[in-house]
């Protein structure tokens, strides 16, 4: 194991035991992340759903696939990023996250990115993308633009979700995918 992925691992197992908010007791899996412990590209989505809290995995259930088919479209490969979520723990019956539990959760995420230092973060949806670029975070007029935050380039895309809801969005959702693995390249022929 290297160091990034022992490290990780360690605050899995701190999350693991986490009673900060409720959800730790209704949840069937804890969701922590999956991927690269060194990814340079990281993508943080909301909340685990029902095949995620099933599994432990984020993003398998429809929307995950949709997510997958994207990146498999624009030649980025899934293992080689990570891939997390502002909450560790299923909402009961997919609720929005409370703001109090993203608060506390949002310390593990932190956690995590410290751990694999990404050099891209992109958010999947407004929720993601009011907590980590900025709180008034219009997804419709702000998806696909970059933001500076300390370290990382960051932007934001439709969750996919929500294309799952409204198709009319997947042509937006396929220019950002585009110029996010453009970046993506040039970071990783500049490192
Ligand atoms: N939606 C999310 O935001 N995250 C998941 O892991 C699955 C669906």
């Amino acid at each position: 194991m290297t160091e990034q992925e022992t490290r990780l691992a360690a605050q899995k197992t701190a999350c693991e035991t986490c009673h900060a908010c409720p959800l730790g007791k209704t949840r069937t899996n804890l969701v922590f992340g999956v991927g690269s412990a060194s990814a340079a590209l990281m993508f943080v989505g909301e909340a685990p759903g029902e095949r995620e809290d099933a599994t432990g995995i984020p993003f398998v259930g429809a929307a995950g696939q949709l997510l997958d088919r994207y990146l498999y479209a624009v030649g980025i490969p899934r293992e080689d990023v990570y891939i997390a979520n502002i909450l560790k723990c299923r909402p009961p019956h997919n609720r929005d996250p409370l703001p109090e539990e993203e608060d506390v959760c949002m310390e593990h995420l932190r956690a995590q990115i410290r751990i694999i230092r990404p050099k891209i973060i992109v958010c999947l949806g407004r929720i993601s993308a009011m907590r980590l670029i900025k709180p008034d975070f219009r997804i419709t007029r702000e998806h696909g633009i970059w933001y500076q935050r300390g370290a990382f380039d960051m932007c934001a895309v439709y969750h996919p979700s929500a294309l799952l809801r409204d198709a009319t969005k997947k042509e937006d959702m396929m220019e950002d995918m585009k110029r996010i693995a453009e970046k993506y390249r040039e970071t990783m022929l500049s490192t």
